[in-house]
């Protein structure tokens, strides 16, 4: 959480950081900053948005080739305009931002107040500021060498960059657990929390890995260790388009993500399944795949959106590769001494690469002996970095803080990655095999169908956007979907909303039922669908008011329910890829008639790099 960016080379550096700080945005939205430095540093930060920051200094002289900016997601004080960062150590010597936490702030605060240092702030990036400029000026070394001692005393994760006054050509940077990329330029050196700031002026990156320094100098790099040992740069190429990070015309990014869906769970497939063959390959574990034929068990990890996801695979394994499957969310898994096996398969999925539960657990995982794979959105992120291997989801870069197209992305994977070990392991039969993967190449062209009825479900959402409560119930693979569909309408419409199993709702949710209460019911046709059907005629015995989404031509769901919101047939392990379309859809267009900002909800930020 929160987004840093830096720029030090020859043109002006308050415009390119601007425009970064709104590229970053979405990972955290309480406050904004910026630090020029041209001759003297100059900050201007204050509560709010960029937006906010952008008025600020309308007025202001923000010229300078050296320039670093923030945008917060509050973890140490509340948000305003004294937490807010760049922040400067007390006598001026260092001005510093910083993504992460410094877990071990207060001893060290101590420690610093003890020897006459002042705070302004509540943050523990100003403790950092202090430390840094206390062992410059105690020690009298150099900038670079006062930053990389202080990060050893330092207990927590960062992505830092620096300004020295004394040192006037110069940027410091350095990561531990918060990502920190550095675009390299004609002559010009970029840095920021990911690569969306950048790819506009260059496709050369570097991935800082976790304790490196880098130290743009005099128009040359370095990068070491936090001990001084000197590391050869590796230089990516970026793939990433600029047109990718931009709205294309739609009114927020969310809409537009729940529109790519289509072309994205297309491009997650592209080159992985042949239909006229038929066969599923993946790459990123040709090398693995002994192992994980073998495996006796998978554990599934994730948060948020991508736990919900790892449900649905835990569905998908369990029937098409009789594997035992658990999900765990990873902030739980890490924390409570899990039993984990040498031959257990731990699959972590993330949009972000970068979630910190999810990398602590993982690195847990690998400590136990246990194949890690990963399942990321985000190329060059940490999480496909400290995994054993990989399947990337193809969706594009997710820039509306509720995540769609990333959630469709993680179920194509994991339904490839069942299906292909249901083929391997004879769990399914070549004709289960062949005409799964028909299924699942119909998937992009029913979820365009889906799509084209976006008026209908606008019109669902104008009669109950004034709703306190929503109850979303479902079975079997539809549960984790009514998960996602409210999870999605409270994250961005802030109306409470609660996903339930259908069976379960007799044993609480049933009493909260009452004429004012929405209940969306995921009804596609599989196994349980008479249950179904008798849970959608309980909640209408209590005057409920049913949105149900059904399979194209139910007539029995269409009599009873208030509303339908039909999707195409499809295999009923795959249909999970189509029924969370609608659901997205209400919750954007019920979060638009309630005036929230949709790409950017209260008190959310989309990577959560704290713990
Ligand atoms: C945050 C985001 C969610 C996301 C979750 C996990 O809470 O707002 O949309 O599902 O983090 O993130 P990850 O990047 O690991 O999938």
């Amino acid at each position: 959480m929160c987004g840093i960016v830096g720029y030090i080379g020859k043109r002006q550096a308050y415009p390119i950081i601007i425009k970064g700080l709104k590229r970053l945005e979405y990972r955290g939205y309480d406050s904004a900053g910026v630090a020029i430095l041209n001759g003297e540093t100059r900050i201007f930060k204050c509560k709010g948005k960029v937006s906010d920051l952008e008025e600020l200094t309308k007025k202001e002289d923000m010229t300078g080739f050296i320039g670093i900016g923030h945008t917060r997601w509050a973890t140490h004080g509340e948000p305003n305009d004294v937490n807010a960062h760049p922040h400067a150590s007390m006598n001026g010597h260092f001005v510093i931002i910083h993504n992460g936490i410094i877990e071990n702030y207060s001893r060290l605060k101590q420690r610093l107040e003890d020897r006459g240092y002042i705070f302004k702030s509540e943050t523990d990036t100003e403790v950092l500021a202090n430390l840094i400029e206390y062992i410059y000026m105690k020690g009298n070394v150099s900038a670079e060498i006062a930053v990389r001692l202080a990060l050893t005393k330092v207990i927590g994760a960062y992505g830092i960059i620096v300004i020295c006054k004394d040192e006037k050509e110069q940027l410091i940077a350095a990561r531990k657990g918060s990502p920190l990329v550095i675009g390299i330029g004609d002559g010009e050196y970029f840095f920021a929390s990911d690569a969306t700031p950048i790819v506009e002026y260059t496709h050369s990156v570097i991935y800082m890995n976790d304790n490196n320094v880098a130290v743009i100098k005099n128009n040359d790099l370095s990068l070491k260790t936090i001990h001084n040992d000197t590391l050869t740069p590796e230089v990516h190429t970026l793939d990433l388009d600029i047109g990718e990070i931009e709205k294309g015309g739609f009114d927020h990014f969310m809409l537009k993500e729940i529109f790519e869906q289509s072309r994205s769970i297309l491009d997650t497939m592209r080159g992985r399944v042949v239909s006229d063959n038929p066969e599923i390959t993946l790459g990123g574990l040709y090398h693995v795949m002994p192992r994980l034929i073998e495996a006796k068990r998978i554990i599934i990890i994730g948060c948020g959106t991508s736990w919900h996801a790892g449900l649905v695979g835990e569905y998908l394994f369990e029937e098409f590769a009789r594997i035992p499957v658990e999900v765990e969310y990873a902030s739980e898994f890490r924390y409570r001494n899990p039993v984990i096996f040498k031959d257990d398969v731990v699959i972590a999925i993330s949009q972000s690469g970068e979630t910190a539960d999810t990398l602590a657990a993982i690195k847990l995982a690998k400590e136990a002996g246990a194949l890690v794979l990963g399942i990321c959105n985000v190329v060059g992120s940490s999480i496909p970095r400290e995994t054993h291997a990989g399947v990337y989801t193809h969706a594009g870069p997710e820039i509306g803080v509720a995540s769609t197209k990333a959630f469709t992305a993680q179920v194509t994977v994991l339904a490839m990655i069942a299906m292909h070990l249901g083929d391997k392991r004879g769990t399914l039969t070549k004709e289960e095999y062949t005409a799964l993967i028909k299924h699942l190449t119909e998937i992009p062209n029913k979820v365009d169908k889906i799509l084209s009825k976006n008026e209908e479900y606008k019109e669902i959402a104008a009669l109950y956007k004034n709703s306190n409560n929503f109850l979303y119930l479902g079975r079997g693979y539809y549960f984790p979907v009514a998960l996602e569909g409210a999870l999605k309408l409270k994250e961005i419409s802030y109306i409470h909303a609660e996903g339930y199993p259908a069976a379960e709702m007799k044993h609480g949710p049933i009493a909260l039922i009452d004429e004012k209460m929405p209940v969306v019911v995921i009804a596609v046709k599989d196994n349980t669908y008479d249950k179904i059907v008798s849970n959608i005629q309980e909640v209408k015995a209590r005057k409920g008011i049913v949105i149900a989404i059904v399979n194209e031509g139910d007539t029995v769901i269409k009599s009873m329910a208030d509303h339908i919101m039909e999707i195409p047939n499809s295999d009923f392990a795959l249909a999970p890829l189509l029924a969370v379309i609608p659901l997205q859809l209400l919750s954007y267009y019920i979060a638009v008639m309630r005036g929230c900002n949709v790409d950017q909800p209260r008190n959310l930020a989309k990577s959560v790099t704290v713990e």
